[in-house]
Order: C-alpha cells, then structure tokens, then sequence
C-alpha cells in the first residue's frame, strides 16, 4: 500500500511480515526461546492509564526536549538494530537520513552493515548520533573503535550488557543458517557486515568477539579511554542501575534487547518503576534527571507508550524493530513516515493529556499502580 495509507506503527509490521524476504523476518522479529518477554514488552503499557487534566490552554504544544543535553524533536530516538542491509540495500543509512529530517537521535550500532564512517559522514552538519558498542574480547580493538567514534563526533556510548551470549531465537534457527567462518566477521565492527553475510555471520560474529567476561570492573578503564557519556544498555533491576549511578556514569538503558535475550526478563517501562522508587529511596534522585538519565526500550509502538516511560522518569525511549519494517518496505521514507505518525500521535496525546511540554509530563499524569514496585 502508499505509504499515506499507513496509519500506525503496527502497519509496518504486517506489511514487512507479508513482503521481506524470509530471512530477514526472521532475524528482525525473532525473539529468545518462547518469545514470552517481547510480547509482554508491548502489554506492560496496557497496564498503565492515564489521569488527564482538563481545561489547559493547548493551542500550542511543545514536544522537543533534550537527550544527554542534546535537543531531540521529541523524547524519542532510533535504537541500535544490526544488520540494517538485510532488509534494504541502504541499510542503517535510511535511517541517519530520516533521523536528520525529523531531528531525532539515532544509535549506531556495532554491528551495522554499512561502515561506521558511512553512518557518519551521511550525517548532515549538526546531527547527533550515539554508538551502541559490543565490547570484544580484544580490547585493542575496542579501544581503536571508541576513540575513533568520539573523534568523528559520537555524543554517547551506549555499553550493550545483556548480551554475554546471544539469545536463542528459533525463528532464525529453523532457517538453517549454515555454520560460518568466525574469522571473516572477526573485524566486524570496525568494517560493518555485508548484506551478503546475512544474519548467520552477525551470530556468530557475536559469538567470536563480544567477551562474556566484561564486568563492573571494567567502566574504569572505558572512563580512561574515552569523555564520550557512557551508559549501560541492558539494565534491568534497581541494584544495577544504582551501581551505574555511584561509578558516575551519565545513564541506563532499562531493556531486554526487544525481547531476544533473557526471556521472561521483564519490560523496561515496568523495571523504569522501581529504579526511580529504589534510586530517590536510596540517593534522593528525581527523574527525569540531567546527571543520570534514565531510557526505556521494547515494544513501544504509539505516542501513548512513549508518554507513559516519560511519565515515570525516562528521559526518552528507543525504538527498534518498527523502523526496521518501515525502511524495509519503503527505505528511509517509509522511516520518516513512521516518526512522523509518532510525532502527529505525540502532539495529540500531549493535548488531549493537559500537557503542553515534555516538562509537564510527570508521574501525576498516569496510574501505574498495576505495576508493583520490587
Ligand atoms: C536489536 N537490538 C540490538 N541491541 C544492541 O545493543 N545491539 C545490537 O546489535 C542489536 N541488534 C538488534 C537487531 C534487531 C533485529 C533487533 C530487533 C534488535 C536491540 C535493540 O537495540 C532494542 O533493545 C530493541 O529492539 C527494542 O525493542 P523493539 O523496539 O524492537 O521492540
């Protein structure tokens, strides 16, 4: 269908369902073992309500706001999602070139399939862009990767810690994915993974060279190397997020990876409850917070979902597979499509709150007492 005949970001889906290449669904809506957490990522918002404030002048509304102190057209951003070249031949690049028009963030990850430098050069003067990175065994190599990000502009490095192993995601194994050489992909990373290699390699390149030994020990020397903010991606209990907080690092991810690693892991918006009731309890800390941002991702597909994270403390919330599907069917249009739905969605439901600024959008404004604190 016309991309205009697209009306929410659940459309992507089910025409991307209907039209990629096999593979390739598999890959990007694949989850671990019985799927369990990916679909209650989505259904952790249908718990939450809203208590909306009448007779607010909302003529004008305001939905931009700032991410680690940089401006974002609204508290969203485009999360780090491999393999972009699977469903489209320009890969992750519709997405730094809709991510411009709109005025949103976008997280590179580790292991796109264009190069790094690609990414960031087809930026336009101005646009940020964060790193995801897979932290490898050789850490020569990670060293040469994050100081080559911060040199070329990189605003945040966003530390991916729920993925020691990779998950099991049957969707892809039933592909029969042949075995790989692990030394082809050993680079990845530094050179981007080709289309050709398919999802197979990006496996097994997660498996040759992200290190299951990365622990706590470890930040100090990411805070040698490097000013870029760090944040961990991949939080998902208040202990955690409280020891990310005391080492001084700028925020946290409260995500289960869309779903693809720990099954029955819980929603990021659900655990968003308890790090900002632990966090004030135990550090006196009020979210959203400049010093400490907090970011919330998985299965957020409306406005709404994204006002609620908000809500309850996140500074902003990452999207993933939605634009996977978008530019899938439709390259970076059907990208500037999906964050223009969101953004029309964002005003609307911004006025039909009582709230003219992100800065209104506080605990007040929702009921999530069906989601019980630790
Ligand atoms: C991911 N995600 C991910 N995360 C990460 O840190 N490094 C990575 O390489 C990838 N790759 C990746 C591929 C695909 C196909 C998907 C769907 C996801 C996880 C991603 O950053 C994010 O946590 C989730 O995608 C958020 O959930 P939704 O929005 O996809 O439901």
């Amino acid at each position: 269908p016309p991309l205009d005949e697209i009306l929410n970001l659940h459309d992507f889906e089910a025409i991307a369902r209907q039209t990629m290449p096999e593979k390739a669904w598999a890959y990007y809506s694949s989850a671990a073992d019985d799927e369990i957490t990916t679909r209650e990522n989505h259904a952790a918002y249908h718990r939450i309500w809203f208590r909306p404030r009448i007779l607010v002048d909302v003529t004008k509304v305001d939905s931009s706001t700032k991410i680690l102190g940089y401006k974002s057209s609204m508290p969203v951003y485009i999360t780090a999602t491999a393999l972009g070249k699977l469903g489209h031949p320009d890969g992750e690049l519709n997405l730094t070139r809709a991510a411009a028009k709109h005025g949103v963030i976008q997280m590179i990850p580790t292991l796109a399939s264009c190069s790094f430098d690609e990414l960031v050069d087809a930026a336009r003067p101005g646009q940020v862009q964060f790193l995801q990175l897979y932290v490898n065994k050789d850490r020569s190599i990670t060293k040469r990767l994050v100081q080559h990000a911060e040199k070329r502009g990189i605003r945040g490095l966003f530390i991916t810690v729920d993925a020691p192993q990779l998950g099991r995601r049957e969707k892809d194994m039933r592909m029969k994915f042949e075995a790989e050489d692990p030394s082809e992909v050993s680079k990845a990373g530094s050179r981007g993974v080709d289309r050709s290699q398919g999802a197979a390699r990006a496996i097994s390149a997660c498996r040759s060279f992200i290190d299951p030994g990365l622990n706590w020990k470890d930040l100090e020397w990411f805070k040698s190397i490097t000013k870029m903010p760090l944040i961990l991606k991949g939080v998902q209990r208040w202990e955690d997020a409280l020891k990310a907080y005391d080492l001084g690092l700028a925020g946290v991810v409260l995500s289960n990876h869309g779903g693809r690693q720990l099954d029955f892991a819980r929603s990021g918006v659900e655990v968003l409850v308890e790090v900002t009731e632990y966090l004030k309890r135990q550090r006196g800390l009020t979210f959203p917070n400049e010093n400490f941002q907090l970011f919330v991702d998985g299965g957020v597909r409306r406005a709404t979902d994204v006002i609620k994270a908000i809500a309850l403390g996140a500074t902003a919330v990452g999207i993933g597979r939605p634009f996977l599907y978008a530019f899938s069917s439709y390259g970076s249009e059907g990208v500037e499509r999906a964050l223009q739905i969101l953004h029309d969605e964002f005003e609307m439901n911004m006025r039909l709150l009582g709230a003219r600024s992100v800065a209104d959008l506080a605990p007040d404004m929702v009921d999530a007492s069906n989601i019980h604190s630790h």
